[in-house]
């Protein structure tokens, strides 16, 4: 049973939301402080908004923290931010007393072993969790995922278990998002850039887009609430006329 007493939510709660946690690096300068400052309070307040999320309700949340594009900052940024994942991941999820199921999204391969075994220690330790998924995105870029994707339905073809006209918007959905993780409902952006910067491209196709000025570093329960409002007025259509 998860710990966390559940509140009165907004009146039609997001199943999905996904977070882009920008402006780190300006919280820290604002404050003479190096980037990676900026990355260490970041990493508390996404332990504060995966417990916010929760108690309101939402079932999945996903969360940007790396990307592929990131390897191209200097080698003091990476390294700290590497190690700021590696120092933090154990303690995101309390696992005795939280109900939350954690998960991953992006490439292994140019990740340090010490990071790869805590993130299968962390999907391990939460397997048989029936709480709210939280997905963390380390290495992560969305053509990256649609084009491993296309190289795994590519694969089923050749090998006979599917035909290439079989490969329908459906099935290409289903091996791109394992575990049945549903589209995002919710995308939000801090920190004031107006872009989805790679971000689960195909998984973001129907979302709602919320944009705030907001560093991630000062993103409260209150500005939480205030999107999930902002969703709550939207009117989805999906494509459809009124
Ligand atoms: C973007 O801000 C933020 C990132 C590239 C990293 C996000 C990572 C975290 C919040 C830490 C995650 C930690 C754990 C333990 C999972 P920016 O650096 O681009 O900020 P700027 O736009 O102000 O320069």
């Amino acid at each position: 049973m998860p710990f966390i007493k559940k509140e009165a939510a907004p009146a039609s709660v997001p199943e999905h939301v996904a977070i882009i946690m920008d402006g780190n690096g300006r919280w820290a300068k604002k404050r003479g402080l190096p980037r990676t400052a900026g990355h260490r309070e970041g990493a508390k307040t996404l332990r504060r908004i995966i417990r916010d999320l929760d108690s309101f309700g939402v079932k999945y949340a996903t969360f940007y923290c790396f990307s592929t594009e990131n390897w191209s900052r200097s080698e003091e940024e990476v390294s700290s931010l590497m190690k700021l994942l590696e120092d933090n991941l154990d303690d995101l999820v309390n696992y005795k007393d939280e109900n939350i199921r954690l998960r991953f999204i992006g490439g292994r391969e140019r990740l340090s072993e010490n990071l790869v075994k805590k993130m299968e220690n962390g999907e391990k330790n939460s397997v048989g969790h029936t709480g709210m998924t939280v997905t963390l995105a380390i290495n992560y870029g969305g053509r990256d995922e649609i084009v491993r994707t296309a190289q795994k339905t590519a694969r089923l073809a050749l090998d006979g278990k599917i035909a290439p006209e079989d490969i329908t918007e459906e099935l290409f959905g289903r091996e791109l998002r394992a575990d049945g993780v549903p589209d995002v409902d919710l995308m939000i952006r801090t920190g004031g850039e107006l872009r989805l910067s790679n971000f689960l491209i195909w998984e973001n196709s129907y979302a709602e887009l919320y944009f705030t000025d907001t560093l991630w570093c000062d993103f409260s329960k209150k500005d939480l609430e205030a999107a999930l409002a902002e969703f709550s007025r939207r009117s989805r259509r999906f494509g459809d006329a009124k």
